[in-house]
């Protein structure tokens, strides 16, 4: 490893928690990373070891395959969500049988390397798969399905999982209430969350379950119907005992909001989980003086995020998830969601596996 200049020491400086160097300029014209060099601190220090909270990332099958990720993995994370192999879409085969390949090397994986395995997803309005599709408008037929899928899935993971997603993103994109989904629609708007809360509880007495949304920050209405619904649930007597923020943000969210938004949802004083976390920088809108601007208002954001989060009771802290580990990992880079170059990089490490300023902030706000 590199020996650290100290310009670069100074750098970091400025977007960790205590920064006193003020201003856009000033972080411009001093960051390493002018030629897209990231800057160099020396040996990243493992974030688990850091972190009072455990760090994680969503992780697919293909990526175990590659050794440095797997390294950089273990080094770094203590916890891991299935990114897509432990959803409907691909569990439940189109006609009703369940496939558990991916989904137990994920969990075997977690075990040998005693990782936190996270469940994700239970419901989620996105997903509309053939076998249950059939059935829509036969609601006995359809409830019965319901609970054996949730029983089957979150059953097969207990005394492993440490929480599961159990109703992912119900509330209307707009803030509006509540989203139509197929399991609104056969098993009631309330009632099918609160159903999915009981048989995850059933299957698995041990885990921690979690409701989980986002554009939290960014939308108040959408976050006090989020903050409506939850308290709906629990009145409604259902097992919820955590709440996500998925907190897919952009690098212009304005200072505070994230802190703002965060507080509320802890405010049931149940545990909270930053549950994938990226900061792009190609979806900020706004005026920018240059990328590096708009690099160090995201690092500042992930300082901002652990912050918050180092404010909340610690039994409050599940965990700090971030949708990928590196930049060429997450989905804001793949082709569909990143169509134009410039390419986002919304993450603590460049492909290289290097720790970038994000790394840094998040680095500096926990010490
Ligand atoms: C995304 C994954 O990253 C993709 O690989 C997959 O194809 C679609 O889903 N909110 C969620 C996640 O809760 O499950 C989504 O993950 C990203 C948005």
């Amino acid at each position: 490893m590199q020996t650290p200049a100290p310009t670069q020491h100074r750098c970091s400086a400025v977007v960790g928690r205590r920064a006193v160097l003020g201003g856009a300029l000033a972080l411009a014209a001093c960051r390493g990373e002018a030629q897209g060099q990231p800057a160099e601190r020396g040996p990243a220090p493992p974030l688990k070891s850091v972190l009072p909270f455990p760090p994680g990332a969503s992780v697919m099958t293909g990526q175990l395959d590659d050794p440095a990720y797997v390294a950089l993995f273990t080094r770094h994370l203590s916890q891991l969500t299935p990114e897509w192999e432990m959803k409907m879409e691909y569990i439940l085969r189109p006609d009703g049988s369940f496939r558990f390949d991916a989904p137990d090397r994920l969990a075997r994986f977690a075990r040998d390397n005693r990782l936190r395995l996270f469940g994700h997803a239970l419901v989620w309005y996105a997903q509309k798969p053939a076998a249950f599709e059939r059935i829509d408008g036969d609601p006995r037929a359809f409830a019965a399905a319901y609970r054996n899928y949730i029983l089957a899935v979150a059953g097969r993971y207990r005394g492993q999982a440490v929480g599961w997603d159990v109703v992912n993103e119900a509330v209307a994109e707009d803030g509006e209430g509540l989203r139509d989904s197929l399991w609104s629609r056969n098993l009631g708007r309330l009632d099918h969350m609160r159903l999915a809360f009981e048989h995850a509880r059933e299957a698995d007495p041990g885990a921690v379950l979690f409701i989980n949304d986002y554009n939290l920050e960014s939308r108040p209405r959408k976050r006090a119907t989020y903050l409506r619904l939850i308290e709906q649930l629990l009145k409604a007597g259902a097992p919820l005992g955590g709440i996500g923020n998925q907190a897919h943000l952009n690098a212009d969210l304005a200072p505070g909001e994230f802190t703002r938004s965060l507080r509320e949802l802890a405010s049931f004083g149940l545990p909270v989980h930053v549950a994938e976390i990226d900061i792009s920088l190609n979806r900020a809108r706004g005026m920018f003086s240059s990328r590096a601007d708009l690099e160090a208002r995201q690092a500042r954001l992930y300082g901002e995020v652990v912050e918050a989060m180092m404010t909340l009771p610690a039994r409050q802290r599940f965990a700090l998830t971030t949708w990928g580990l590196r930049d060429g990992d997450s989905w804001l880079t793949r082709p569909d969601e990143n169509p134009r170059p410039p390419k986002d990089a919304p993450l603590l490490f460049d492909d290289q596996g290097r720790g970038k300023p994000t790394f840094w902030a998040v680095a500096d706000a926990a010490r």
